[in-house]
């Protein structure tokens, strides 16, 4: 499967809420990483759904390399 845009090198931690469904920006274009914001509608991709089982911090891939989507498997470090 294609992978995004590089929209930076690192993880970003996002303190997730028990219950609450978020949506990844896979395509790497969005503005409010590391969360959709429907930039995608110019690539072919869409956003992948996380639903977080229990609140805890949660570190997302922002590299949109990752083998983990939608969180982070330390790709970035090989970039
Ligand atoms: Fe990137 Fe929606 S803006 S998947």
């Amino acid at each position: 499967m294609a992978k995004g845009a590089i929209a930076a090198r690192e993880p970003m931690m996002v303190p997730v809420v028990a219950g609450k469904t978020y949506w990844w920006c896979a395509c790497g274009l969005s503005k409010k990483q590391p969360f959709c914001d429907g930039s995608h509608t110019k690539t072919d991709m869409v956003p992948v759904e996380y639903q977080a089982e229990k609140s805890k911090d949660c570190y997302f891939c922002v590299c949109k390399q990752t083998g983990q989507e939608p969180l982070c498997d330390g790709t970035h470090n090989r970039l």
